[in-house]
């Protein structure tokens, strides 16, 4: 057993947090709002009917857009009722409940590994802090050859960027890539959000 995920620590804390969230999205989408741009990135980078993972996935919300751009998408995420939401809202993906700490999808039946991950939305904010660089490794485990990693998060959250580096030169990853946004920005000194393409070192 791994530590639990600050995200099921709130649900724990709050039963109606999942609900809150799943109902947040569904009414940014209902009023048109731009969900997609963490996908419009994640789609740039891979070539067409490419494998993505995405880590963390929530209710679905990039894992879905991905999907309508005609990419084979699995979703994993700790939170059943996200999942299950996900299934309801973006029907196509494999949508799984899993912890990443533990993420062994050959052991699921998925055998095939990732041209790209995105853990895009604070996912490495909500981890157990004890399992930060576990999951990275099984990132970097699950990536195809020439696959990389689209991890965004933003600081201020209890993990500071240099840690997060180190997490992930210890798990085998390098930057290729470092900005600020998803909408392809620089990442700067000052810079309050990192979203940090990494591959295999
Ligand atoms: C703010 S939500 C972001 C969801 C989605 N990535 C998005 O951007 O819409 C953070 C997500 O991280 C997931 N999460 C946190 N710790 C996790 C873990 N150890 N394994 C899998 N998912 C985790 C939560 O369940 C939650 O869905």
């Amino acid at each position: 057993m791994v530590e639990q995920s600050i995200w099921m620590q709130k649900v724990a804390a709050d039963p109606g947090h999942s609900t809150w969230y799943i109902e947040r999205f569904r009414a940014m989408a209902r009023a048109g709002d731009d969900l997609a741009g963490e996908a419009r990135l994640v789609d740039a980078m891979v070539s067409r009917g490419a494998r993505i993972l995405d880590a963390g996935c929530g209710s679905g919300r990039v894992g879905g857009a991905l999907a309508e751009a005609g990419h084979d998408v699995v979703g994993v995420d700790v939170d059943p009722a996200l999942i299950e939401a996900a299934e309801q809202d973006h029907p196509g993906p494999r949508w799984m409940v899993g912890d990443l700490a533990e993420l062994d999808l050959a052991a699921r039946g998925v055998t095939t590994p990732f041209d790209a991950i995105v853990c895009a939305g604070n996912v490495m904010a909500f981890l157990a802090p004890s399992t930060r660089r576990e999951v990275l490794k099984r990132f970097r485990a699950h990536l195809a050859p020439g696959g990389r990693a689209a991890i965004g998060f933003g600081a201020g959250r209890d993990y500071e960027f240099g840690d997060f580096f180190a997490d992930a030169a210890a798990a085998g990853l390098e930057p290729d890539l470092l900005l600020s946004t998803w909408d392809l920005r620089p990442f700067t000194d000052d810079s309050s959000f990192l979203v940090a393409l990494l591959r295999p070192a």
